[in-house]
């Protein structure tokens, strides 16, 4: 393994639970591949461009607006190098933060990362471990302990789609949920999420 692309998206930078959680798992992937390199791209400290007009142009007409693609040529080309991807992303508003939904706009591009085929997408990049660590308030895997209903999900279940859309079909995602709500919570999903990337570190690098 020569290179890990680490994406971080929490405006509360090295704070962040998520990105607490991120370096372990770093950590842990680099122990094992120690000559591994670290590529880490802030998505909160340097927010991708929304698509505008000029990428809708171009996603029509390539060749004609190929400027409006340089950004997402710059995204796209660390994703292909990268052996393994570490997305450490909070839960807002029961989905994925603004910031991580532009990465995954001027990366998930047709005719360069996925083509449209008449049995559908079919993902371009080549496939390699995802790990995505997942930073929560609340509970959304099931009830909280006090038995409070579980949260709509509309994080996990996006990434697992749109990833696969682009080729990247082995998605490991480790759970931090409840870190808002005391420090017994935030110790139990802490052991609960290192237990989980123990077991699964053998065989996923
Ligand atoms: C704008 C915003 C929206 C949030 N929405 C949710 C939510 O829908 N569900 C939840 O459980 N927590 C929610 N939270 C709480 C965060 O998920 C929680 O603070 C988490 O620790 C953030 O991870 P981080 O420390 O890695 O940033 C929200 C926080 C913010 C700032």
């Amino acid at each position: 393994m020569k290179e890990i692309l680490y994406i971080s998206c929490s405006p509360k930078a090295a704070e962040a639970t998520s990105n607490r959680f991120g370096q372990q798992v770093l950590d842990r992937i680099c122990a094992r591949h120690p000559s591994a390199r670290i590529n880490r791209r802030d998505l909160a400290l340097t927010p991708p461009p929304f698509v505008d007009a000029a990428f809708c142009a171009a996603i029509m007409n390539p060749a004609a607006n190929a400027a409006a693609f340089d950004a997402s040529d710059v995204l796209i080309e660390e994703l292909e190098r990268a052996d393994a991807l570490v997305i450490a992303t909070p839960m807002h508003n029961y989905t994925v933060p603004a910031v991580l939904k532009a990465w995954i706009d001027q990366v998930v591009r047709i005719r360069r990362t996925f083509a449209s085929t008449p049995t559908g997408k079919v993902g371009t990049l080549k496939d390699r471990p995802v790990f995505i660590v997942v930073a929560s308030g609340g509970w959304f895997t099931g009830p909280s302990p006090a038995g409070t209903p579980a949260q709509p999900d509309f994080l996990t279940p996006y990434l697992r789609a749109v990833l696969p859309t682009i080729g990247l079909t082995t998605i490991h995602v480790l759970t931090l949920e409840g870190v808002t709500r005391g420090s017994d919570a935030l110790a139990a999903a802490w052991t609960n999420a290192m237990q989980s990337l123990e077991r699964i570190l053998p065989t996923a690098t």
